[in-house]
């Protein structure tokens, strides 16, 4: 039996000690909120706390579908929030034409409130009325505009920026209205591949102590993730006897860059071939895992045991490598239509016909935008130069 005693936490409030209880608090409010030490503490004088404090007995069953149901809204209209965001910016985008020569004023996050020696307002700046608010930390915030962030190394002024600058602007109205219905929303944003950010509700952006703000959207995790799709990629490296020495190191070298581009959505695998093929961490023969840090930095450090020696035999790598991706796919856990075999090899290659030829027969089709018919695609790095071949073309 479950006990809940209800001090008027509102179910916003409910789903919150939900998900936290997720981050390993449980004890804690359990501790806080648990109807035994309460009852415990209150002894006989629980008569004096009816009024306050309800204790009621609950359906564990029925407490766990009723939150389940909670988050699910709570997701669904973060969700719709952000559908909203991304329609207008198609829109905005597709009305807008751009102008080489187009000026255009915008609050910019770093110089808004800033004067200058003789205490008038910078260019891109002027004032910005600012008020402390509760729901984003206490911090000051300006609740009916956003404010845009260009990073350090780019002119402000570039007309690329403004532009898009300009027609981002749209998506103003869309931040203030997402708010109003939502109001549990907390920061709202917008990252441009130009690389401005526009961040609502509008806030000051102050530098660190050396005077510099780091910050390039384009290189946080929410923005690579969301501008490479899923992927499922198997680097298959060639070991044999031409591999030795530098060509090795260069190797190695290859598949750790690969490795960085892979992130948390991405599943990989990493297969040596001679004439056998050698998965580099054995524990995992014919599957998959998915691209976090531990799993990568786990293969990095086995990369160190490759042997080159042998002879190559490339269509043995390929077959395992296509098997591989194949029998993932059926599990579903990977991203079902984007694979891509990596081969990191010195040779010239032409052993692989026949394999492309069994495993990628021509009906195979990708399922999402890409335009290309066939999927998994070959992806080449040979030590020195690089090529890329798509499998469709083979
Ligand atoms: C946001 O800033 C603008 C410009 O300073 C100001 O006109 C407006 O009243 C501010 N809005 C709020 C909600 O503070
Ligand atoms: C914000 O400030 C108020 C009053 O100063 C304080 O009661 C409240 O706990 C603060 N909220 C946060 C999230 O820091
Ligand atoms: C993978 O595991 C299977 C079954 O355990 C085994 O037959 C096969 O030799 C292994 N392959 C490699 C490359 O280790
Ligand atoms: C993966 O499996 C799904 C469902 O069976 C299929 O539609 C899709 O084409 C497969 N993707 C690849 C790359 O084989």
């Amino acid at each position: 039996n479950i006990y809940l005693v209800v001090l008027s936490i509102s179910q916003i409030h409910l789903v919150k000690l939900w998900a936290s209880a997720f981050g390993g608090e449980i004890k804690s409010i359990s501790a806080k909120y648990s109807g035994s030490q309460l009852l415990q503490k209150v002894g006989s004088k629980y008569k004096e706390f009816e009024r306050a404090v309800r204790v009621e007995e609950i359906d564990g069953l029925r407490l766990v579908k009723k939150l389940a149901e909670n988050m699910e809204e709570m997701f669904h209209k973060k969700s719709e929030a952000m559908k909203r965001l991304v329609e207008a910016a198609e829109e905005a985008h597709l009305q807008h034409e751009d102008d080489p020569d187009l000026q255009y004023e915008y609050f910019n996050a770093v110089l808004i409130n800033e004067v200058d020696e003789e205490g008038n307002s910078m260019e891109l700046g002027g004032d910005f009325l600012l008020q402390p608010n509760d729901h984003f930390n206490n911090l000051s915030v300006n609740l009916s505009l956003s404010v845009v962030q260009v990073p350090t190394n780019m002119y402000n002024k570039d007309s690329a920026i403004v532009n898009g600058v300009y027609w981002s602007e749209a998506l103003n109205k869309v931040f203030v209205d997402n708010f109003e219905r939502d109001p549990s929303l907390i920061w709202q944003y917008f990252g441009s591949a130009k690389g401005f950010f526009r961040q609502y509700p509008g806030i000051k952006w102050r530098p660190d102590e050396h005077g510099v703000i780091a910050f390039d959207c384009r290189n946080r995790k929410w923005y690579i993730q969301a501008a490479t799709s899923p992927k499922d990629v198997v680097i298959l490296v060639d070991v044999s006897g031409s591999m030795k020495g530098l060509r090795l190191t260069i190797a190695r070298q290859t598949v750790s860059s690969i490795l960085d581009t892979l992130g948390d959505d991405d599943f990989f695998n990493v297969i040596a071939y001679n004439d056998e093929v050698h998965y580099v961490e054995p524990c995992l023969n014919g599957t998959l895992v998915q691209a976090d840090v531990t799993n990568k930095d786990h293969f990095r450090m086995n990369l160190d045991k490759l042997l080159a020696k042998g002879i190559g035999m490339l269509d043995v790598g390929l077959t395992e490598a296509f098997e591989v991706l194949n029998d993932f796919n059926q599990t579903g856990r990977g991203s079902v239509c984007s694979q891509a075999i990596m081969l990191v090899t010195d040779g010239a290659v032409d052993t692989y016909d026949s394999v492309f030829a069994k495993y990628n027969w021509p009906d195979r089709k990708v399922c999402l935008p890409h335009e290309s018919p066939v999927s998994p695609s070959l992806l080449i790095v040979s030590p020195g130069s690089t090529s890329v071949f798509n499998g469709s073309a083979v």
